[in-house]
């Protein structure tokens, strides 16, 4: 099953200020994570514009029908995070639940969760 890469390509590195019409760290990022993507593999990217995490930029969700869902911030638009997110989403895409487990972690990713979703067929424990 695909496991969705979705990066803010609007995002500032913690919201600092960048020139007007620079390019935006999340789109730098977003680059670097879908250079890196094998093709033919369970992987893929997708930018939107904003998250609404935007003072902890660059924001990252990953997703898969079904499955736990994360969100991350506060990564640098470098090849280190770039690669620390594609190893995360990675393993998020061989488990069966989309739970990795910390000791597997790569330490690139630590510090970095901001939430996690559950799938939408699980039932929450308060009825509306
Ligand atoms: S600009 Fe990236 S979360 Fe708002």
């Amino acid at each position: 099953m695909t496991t969705t890469i979705t990066i803010c390509s609007t995002c500032r590195h913690m919201g600092r200020d960048l020139p007007e019409g620079a390019v935006r760290d999340g789109e730098r990022l977003a680059e670097k994570v879908a250079r890196l993507v094998p093709e033919n593999g369970d992987l893929r990217v997708r930018r939107v514009a904003c998250l609404m995490g935007c003072d902890h930029g660059c924001n990252v969700a990953i997703q898969a029908e079904g499955k736990l869902a994360y969100v991350l911030g506060r990564f640098a638009p470098e090849e280190e995070a770039a690669r620390a997110i594609l190893a995360y989403a990675a393993l998020h895409a061989a488990s069966p639940s989309g739970q990795v487990p910390f000791r597997a972690w790569p330490q690139g990713v630590k510090g970095h969760f901001v939430a996690r979703i559950p799938p939408l067929d699980i039932e929450g424990e308060d009825k509306a």
